[in-house]
């Protein structure tokens, strides 16, 4: 093992860089297809993988790579990969935090606005041609400023989302969340813990911040939507299956709740054919923390990772770092 270079697969495309810094390192193998692999392409006996949100890591895949010691995400969420299968089998397993907390805070909240004041509603009427004549209710939403924004899931992104609405729109910010913030930092935003009824209920414009996993699928189904105000919008920048997309559709439809801003789909790349009819939705392709600094940082995050752990170092965001405590061995 010490004689040859790890054999590291970079399953997407993605900067010049990265890659540039993972040869200096291990022989390296890019998609350059860009092609979502299905699991029986995933190039057998890799020793470090260098994967995104998309490519699901299981049982199977780990059986049949049994050289794999190392799976580094340029993503946070990491629904798609197994951890504990991972663990068990000895593969470490990183993600990519803080480095996009800002960004998404920024997008979230400019979905959040742009579903509240109908911005891309009004500008498909716009490009159709159909704006002949102002009218004192055309494309009329609601405010953002000082309303209240309601946060399902409280952590790194939810906290930047309260800061922005608190500290620049005046909003009365509310959250729910499996533990309570520290006092220290739920006073300087005035945020609230709730009840997740009383969020739902409470809210003019929920934003869905919470990680996919099997406790929170489905959390915001018909039941939920129909605890919402009418007034109100939900915007989901968390994962497709936190909202039952086809109960959304539905109230959209029917004007349960006013609007919604959707950038994670179930089932993604497929969006639910319900969402693509309704005119109450704005609808993004899973880009929140798509900005070329915050993408090259997440990146480069992986690499580190990588680097890290198939030569003996401490890999900066591992998700199961127990496993450098049993010593692991150097590449
Ligand atoms: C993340 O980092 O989890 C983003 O949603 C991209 O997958």
């Amino acid at each position: 093992m010490a004689d040859r270079k790890a054999v590291v697969l970079v399953a997407r495309r993605t900067f010049d860089d990265a890659i540039a810094r993972l040869r200096e390192h291990f022989e390296v193998r890019v998609n350059d297809d860009d092609a979502v692999w299905p699991q029986d392409e995933l190039i057998r006996r890799l020793q470090g993988v260098y994967i995104t949100g998309s490519e699901q890591i299981d049982a199977t895949l780990l059986d049949a790579c049994p050289d794999l010691r190392a799976v580094c995400s340029m993503a946070v969420g990491y629904n798609n990969v197994d951890l504990p299968a991972c663990t068990a089998r000895g593969v470490l397993v990183s993600n990519a935090p803080d480095v996009l907390t800002e960004t998404t805070a920024d997008f979230g909240f400019a979905l959040m606005m742009a579903t509240a004041r109908r911005i891309s509603e009004s500008e498909h009427f716009l490009r159709r041609g159909e704006w002949h004549k102002w009218s004192y209710d055309m494309f009329a939403g609601s405010d953002v400023h000082g309303s209240t924004l309601g946060i399902l899931g409280m952590g790194r992104i939810g906290q930047a989302i309260a800061r922005r609405g608190h500290l620049g729109f005046g909003m009365r910010v509310i959250y729910h969340n499996r533990s309570r913030l520290a006092p220290a930092l739920e006073a300087p935003l005035a945020a609230q813990w709730v009840e997740k009824d009383a969020l739902l209920q409470q809210a003019d414009h929920l934003v869905i911040v919470v990680p996919y996993s099997p406790a929170s699928h489905h959390a915001i189904g018909a039941r939920e939507l129909g605890l919402m105000k009418p007034s109100a919008t939900l915007t989901n920048i968390a994962r497709g299956g936190v909202v039952d997309d086809a109960a959304l559709a539905q109230a959209l439809a029917t004007r349960r709740i006013a609007a919604a801003g959707l950038d994670v789909f179930e089932g993604e790349p497929q969006v639910h054919p319900g969402l693509l009819t309704v005119p109450n939705v704005v609808l993004t392709p899973h880009i929140a923390s798509a900005s070329i600094p915050t993408r090259l940082a997440m990146s480069h995050l992986a690499v580190d990772n990588l680097i890290a752990a198939l030569s003996g170092g401490r890999p900066p965001t591992a998700l199961n770092p127990e496993l450098l405590n049993r010593g692991a061995e150097p590449a």
